[in-house]
């Protein structure tokens, strides 16, 4: 039956992540740390890279199986030679009741002033910026390529201008390293309509040397702010979603916190992830994922690749974040984690 999967544990299948590029022009130590990702590390050939017309057929067969959702994501989405192309054939997609996807992507920001207008025209509804922080010299550190921060911030108001919103930004929270800036970025993006998440560092692939010491529980950094300004909750606006959200009480606008590590969101988790080359990966920490690729250049119709998901899917018993909360956290990451993708390469 098309239309409503559920997985092993009664999870619907709504939100497909794809990645289009595992590679990145910036070297967050928290993703992509310079001494793994060096000048000798093997990215993906070319060939093995899945075409657009590949993307689209799959996304479409996943739309059937009641995907609504699409996200973009890479290592760096933009570096995708003429992303926008793609852009304009997801937009053509429909839900299987006939509505316009939520399509979307998630960007380090650096190439936005270029490509914003282009990705609007394109089809695309919004963006998700990452920015760790607003002091230069922090930001700077943090990407670990000396970009510049007002490049970035330039990139959001492009995206901005050209009618990509609203606007989401991703702040990754490493204590240690960038927590003095979540007050700095809580007070500069109140009233602007954008909507700033504060994400905890999470033990994802098996390079970013991960500590739990390093990790600031969302319950602290939403105490922090609120002693600036008052929060309150709101209700989540989709089942499933990674943020709890948070209004400022004043009309500032809102928030967002995302706790895979202290808050598990793994019970109605609702996400597939498409890596670069084909792969199907049920959970973000998963070690092996499902190769869709022979069958796409092996001549499969769409009922043998529609059926292909669809077993996948029903097979998926994933909660990876929650079995993680129930260790010891002294023990750290699990003896699985060598073994873990790289987020660079299965797209957040
Ligand atoms: P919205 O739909 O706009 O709310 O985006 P999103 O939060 O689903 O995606 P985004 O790319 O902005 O990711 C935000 C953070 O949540 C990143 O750190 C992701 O790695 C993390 N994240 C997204 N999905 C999952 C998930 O299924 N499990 C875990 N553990 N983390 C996730
Ligand atoms: N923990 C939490 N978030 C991460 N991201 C990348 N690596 C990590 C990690 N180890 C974030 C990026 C981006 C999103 C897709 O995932 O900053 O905003
Ligand atoms: Fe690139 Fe995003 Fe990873 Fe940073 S977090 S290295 S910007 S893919
Ligand atoms: Fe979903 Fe896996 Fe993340 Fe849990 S850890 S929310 S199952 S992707």
């Amino acid at each position: 039956a098309i239309g409503h999967l559920e997985d092993q544990l009664g999870r619907p299948l709504t939100d497909l992540r794809i990645s289009v590029t595992d590679r990145c022009n910036f070297r967050c130590s928290y993703c992509m740390p310079k001494e793994v990702f060096d000048k000798d590390y093997k990215y993906l050939p070319h060939s093995a890279l899945l075409s657009f017309e590949e993307i689209t057929r799959l996304a479409r067969l996943f739309t059937a199986h009641g995907v609504r959702k699409i996200r973009l994501t890479g290592g760096e989405p933009l570096l995708r030679k003429n992303i926008e192309v793609l852009v304009e054939q997801l937009a053509q997609l429909r839900t299987v009741d006939g509505a316009p996807l939520d399509l979307t992507l998630t960007t380090n920001g650096s190439l936005l002033t270029r490509k914003a207008s282009a990705l609007k025209v394109a089809g695309l509804q919004r963006v998700t910026v990452s920015l760790d922080g607003l002091d230069d010299t922090v930001f700077r550190h943090m990407n670990d390529v000396d970009f510049p921060v007002a490049d970035v911030l330039a990139g959001i108001d492009a995206a901005h201008a050209a009618g990509l919103g609203p606007i989401k930004v991703n702040m990754v929270v490493k204590r240690g390293t960038n927590e003095q800036e979540i007050l700095p970025m809580a007070r500069h993006f109140r009233h602007t309509g954008v909507v700033l998440r504060f994400i905890e560092y999470m033990d994802v692939g098996a390079t970013n040397g991960w500590r739990m010491d390093e990790v600031m529980p969302s319950a602290e950094v939403v105490a922090l702010i609120a002693r600036e300004f008052p929060l309150r909750p709101l209700e989540a606006s989709a089942p499933g979603e990674t943020a709890q959200r948070w209004a400022y009480a004043d009309g500032g606008g809102e928030i967002g916190v995302i706790s895979s590590v202290t808050q598990a969101f793994c019970h109605d988790c609702s996400r597939a992830r498409l890596s670069t080359e084909g792969q199907l990966y049920t959970c973000l920490f998963a070690s092996h994922g499902h190769d869709l690729r022979p069958l796409l250049r092996g001549g499969a119709d769409d009922t043998q690749v529609l059926s292909a998901i669809g077993h996948i899917w029903q097979g998926r018993a994933d909660r990876y974040s929650e079995l993680r909360a129930m260790r010891d956290p002294e023990q750290g990451t699990d003896a699985g984690a060598a073994r873990r993708v790289e987020m660079s390469y299965i797209g957040g």
